[in-house]
């Protein structure tokens, strides 16, 4: 009897042990649920990769509109300036197709410092038209401050001084010799006020193609962009412009016109005929 009451005592405690047992492997396993299944999951290995990669690609996309932005932005600015010269006059074409009367002179014309002049020229060719005048003697600053001492010889010419010229040299050299170096009356962009000729003590002042080689011509044909100026008729340029060499002969168009004409080599014929200037200076299609 006592036996068997000691038997049952212990299938008692069995029986608790499972039940504790069960009850202890559901806790834990709840708690690890917990743990795993409801708190904060970090991502996978893939999914940061799958998220650097959007950021990467937003980033890229951001940075490309920027720069489209500053593109257009460039764009409208040079669009600008161009139309600012050309309705300024200061992109006027004067060559052997395009002419102007007897009686055309711009209404700004101001006259060049005796300091900038050749001092044996006449002091009636010493005007071009104000803003021109302005970034001229801007230049020759710059260029007596690096030691390149240029000056002009002659800037305004009227038609009748131009043709007493034009008639001198026909007589001289015959039609068709000076037609490449001398322009008809009423074709000479110095009558526009907006070229001028310059040389330097080491030509002795004269309009000679070893002007080009000297250290003042070379610094003429470096610097004249950065105020507004264009070499006009450039080396081998004579098919396009019309005319001969001319290492002195300096035409305004304004600073960004003229750098643009540079920086791609063209002549003032080519530049004009890039943009459509009756619909606000587009670029021709
Ligand atoms: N020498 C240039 C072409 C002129 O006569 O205007
Ligand atoms: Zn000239």
């Amino acid at each position: 009897m006592r036996k068997a009451r000691h038997h049952k005592k212990v299938k008692i405690n069995k029986k608790r042990l499972t039940v504790t047992l069960l009850a202890l492997i559901f806790l834990l396993a709840g708690i690890t649920v917990l743990l795993h299944g409801c708190g904060p999951q970090g991502p996978t290995e893939e999914e940061l990769a799958e998220q650097q990669r959007l950021e990467e690609e937003r980033r890229q996309e951001e940075e490309r509109q920027r720069q489209e932005e500053e593109k257009r932005q460039a764009e409208e600015k040079s669009r600008q300036d161009r139309m600012y010269a050309y309705e300024n006059g200061f992109l006027m074409l004067l060559n052997k197709e395009h002419s102007v009367d007897e009686n055309y002179k711009a209404e700004d014309m101001v006259m060049i410092a005796e300091e900038y002049c050749c001092p044996d020229r006449s002091a009636s060719t010493r005007y071009m038209r104000e803003e021109a005048v302005v970034q001229f003697q801007k230049m020759l600053d710059a260029g007596r401050a690096e030691g390149q001492v240029i000056k002009m010889t002659t800037a305004y010419r009227s038609y009748w001084f131009q043709k007493t010229l034009w008639d001198n040299y026909v007589k001289k050299d015959g039609e068709a010799a000076a037609a490449r170096y001398s322009a008809r009356p009423g074709t000479s962009e110095h009558q526009s006020g907006l070229a001028v000729d310059v040389s330097s003590a080491s030509v002795d002042w004269y309009l000679r193609n070893a002007f080009g080689e000297t250290p003042e011509g070379k610094w003429l044909a470096e610097h004249c962009a950065e105020y507004g100026f264009i070499l006009r008729y450039p080396v081998d340029g004579e098919e396009k412009t019309g005319y001969m060499y001319e290492p002195w002969h300096v035409r305004y168009v304004t600073a960004p016109v003229a750098k643009e004409i540079t920086e791609k080599g063209l002549v003032l014929e080519e530049y004009l005929a890039l943009y459509d200037w009756e619909n606000g200076g587009v670029p021709v299609q």
